[in-house]
């Protein structure tokens, strides 16, 4: 099936993944590159329109991201944002330079010209998100001022002959009231999108697609029990059934009846047609991380484990012709093989590129895809919500949630006292608001009094944090009579425990994780 396709230009900017989503929203598929891409290639991918990112850079300057005039010869229709809107005037022959006033934060943006396609339906005083310390002050030949602002002449401009658009704010963050608005404007008004791109006919295509790949070839998954992983086996399951195998390691560092689930479904009892294996290393990985309290060190033992693991598994099962990797479309832009915000993954699944198991390709059936697509997928999938809605857990597991050495003991704290808390936050309704949530042990004792008894226990810490990219993330005001029937119910339930802390810190400094 051939699908219509919006290319993204990345100029650099922080929201450059969120414009690529507000344009799949309108069911149209798109995807992200970088401003240094050919031309020619842009071409024959044949899009429907591009789209030109914001950037920190002033375009005007010599080493700065361009692009060529050619870019707008093409007959495709072209949307600048912020930078990318001072670029297509640079280029074309308007004039930007700093302006004397930084524009930054909400700001009311007048509409001068309430009949251009890209502000159908969009009121004539809006408000929208600036960020930017260079402006546009003339427009190049061709172009008419469409909006402005107080401190700015052109806030947007356009030459409807020409197909070119350019606005110098940021439509794609929500404090643009009406910016989806204007992106589904120019996706589907300007460059005549008709729109069906969907999770229906991804999933129906996808297994299609993989059929002719595999064949009759055998294919391996890692399974982890987590979103991504799950949702690719179930895939794959449903389109090549027992040729898959689907190898769950656990490493005794699960969240509390984690691995119990995953088996529950994906098992031999479950829903889905294929071969599942479950190991139980738990010992294994508690005897290599016995005595190591040096967090990266940490990390490194489970991640190598799990491949011995893996590997140990995969052996018994022979040649296989596909492995199964978990990647998400955030993962390719992020390293630097889709688009120009190249921040390379500071974290590595566990597991990684397994280098001894024998196989002949690696399939990625979810590469295309942002997370909440993914989660869209499940559904399609019919895989169950609360495993569908699952917030992210780390590969290395409550390794990264224990500080200092890992012991069976404490892995059985951490486990409850999580529980309990997701427990509650779950029947206070806050499960889907909040980002990410769960408690992390400190490596602190102190003294405490029990009934009559004098205790030396550890401390917990509660962590609850909201981000946007992962990147940055801040602590969530979880209410405080939640809060205190967690600490209360874990005092009283999880032995080994007389005091909670509530974890307030953002990221940074912190980091999300707690070790
Ligand atoms: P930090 O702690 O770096 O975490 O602020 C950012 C996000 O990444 C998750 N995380 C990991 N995910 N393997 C993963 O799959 C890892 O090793 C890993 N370490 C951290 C963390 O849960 C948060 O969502």
């Amino acid at each position: 099936m051939k699908r219509e396709l919006v290319v993204v230009i990345d100029f650099g900017g922080q929201y450059n993944q969120l414009v690529a989503r507000r344009v799949r929203e309108c069911n149209v598929y798109c995807e992200i590159y970088s401003y240094k891409t050919n031309l020619e290639k842009i071409r024959a991918m044949n899009p429907k329109g591009i789209i030109l990112t914001g950037g920190p850079n002033s375009c005007y300057k010599e080493d700065s991201p361009t692009c060529s005039k050619e870019l707008f010869e093409l007959g495709i229709p072209v949307l600048g944002l912020c930078y990318g809107a001072q670029l297509m005037q640079h280029v074309l022959g308007g004039k930007v330079a700093r302006a004397d006033v930084r524009e930054y934060g909400k700001t009311e943006v007048l509409i001068d010209k309430p009949s251009s396609k890209l502000f159908d339906g969009v009121s004539e005083r809006t408000v929208c998100w600036m960020s930017h310390f260079d402006t546009i002050f003339e427009v190049a030949e061709g172009f008419e001022i469409t909006a402005h602002t107080t401190d700015c002449p052109v806030a947007a401009a356009e030459n409807v002959e020409a197909g070119l658009y350019g606005i110098q704010y940021h439509p794609e963050v929500l404090h643009t009231a009406e910016g989806t608005k204007m992106i589904s404007n120019f996706v589907l008004d300007v460059c005549e999108c008709v729109g069906d791109w969907r999770m229906d006919s991804f999933v129906e295509e996808s297994i299609k697609q993989i059929r002719e790949k595999v064949g009759d070839g055998k294919v391996l998954c890692a399974l982890s029990g987590g979103v991504d992983s799950s949702v690719a086996a179930v895939l794959l399951s449903k389109a090549i059934g027992n040729q898959l195998t689907c190898v769950f390691v656990d490493h005794g560092l699960l969240r509390k009846n984690e691995g119990d689930e995953v088996e529950e479904i994906f098992g031999i009892n479950g829903q889905y047609d294929l071969n599942f294996i479950r190991v139980n290393a738990q010992q294994r990985f508690y005897d290599k991380l016995a005595g190591v309290s040096e967090p990266e060190q940490k990390r490194k033992i489970i991640g190598e484990e799990f491949i011995r693991v893996f590997e140990e598994e995969a052996k018994k099962i022979g040649t296989v012709d596909f492995l199964v990797q978990g990647t998400i479309y955030p993962d390719v832009v992020e390293s630097g093989l889709g688009g120009e915000s190249v921040v390379i993954k500071s974290h590595h699944n566990v597991g990684g590129l397994p280098d001894y198991v024998d196989f002949k390709e690696i399939i990625e059936p979810l590469r295309d895809l942002f997370k909440d697509e993914v989660r869209q997928a499940g559904l399609e999938l019919d895989i169950p919500e609360y495993l569908v809605f699952r917030q992210p857990f780390p590969g290395p597991g409550l390794g990264v949630r224990i500080i200092g050495e890992v012991t069976v003991d404490k892995v059985r704290i951490v486990q409850e006292a999580d529980a309990i808390f997701r427990e509650e936050i779950a029947s206070a309704g806050l499960d889907r608001s909040i980002g990410q949530y769960f408690a992390g042990l400190t490596n602190m004792q102190s003294v405490g009094v029990m009934g009559d008894e004098r205790t030396y226990d550890y401390a917990v810490a509660l962590r609850a944090v909201n981000t946007i990219d992962f990147m940055t993330a801040e602590a969530v005001e979880v209410p405080y009579e939640v809060l205190n029937k967690v600490m209360s119910r874990i005092i009283n339930e999880v032995k080994g425990v007389n005091r909670i802390f509530y974890d307030l810190t953002s990221k940074p400094p912190g980091t999300i994780e707690f070790e």
